[in-house]
């Protein structure tokens, strides 16, 4: 039994979801594709489905990196009204 932990391997990436083996970088992978919601990291890729242990883990991971890829939105919007 696991407490799902947080494995890192090598890379700085770590599973997130022992469960289904889903690690941070695939959750961001799948927020860069259009995922925006546990609903549908849930159906997409299978995290949370199981123990449950993962879903605050996997819900840090997924609004961290929206955040980022807001601010990065917002510096490239204004790069683009500054040229
Ligand atoms: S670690 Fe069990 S469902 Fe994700």
């Amino acid at each position: 039994m696991h407490d799902a932990a947080h494995i890192y391997l090598e890379g700085a990436s770590m599973i997130v979801c022992v469960c289904n083996n889903i690690s941070d970088r695939e959750i961001r992978q799948a927020v860069d594709l259009g995922l925006s919601s546990m609903a549908e990291l849930r159906r997409d890729l299978g995290v949370a489905t199981c123990c449950g242990k993962c879903a605050s883990c996997a819900k840090d991971v997924l609004h961290a990196h929206l955040e980022s890829k807001t601010v990065v939105t917002e510096l490239s919007f204004r790069s683009a009204q500054a040229a």
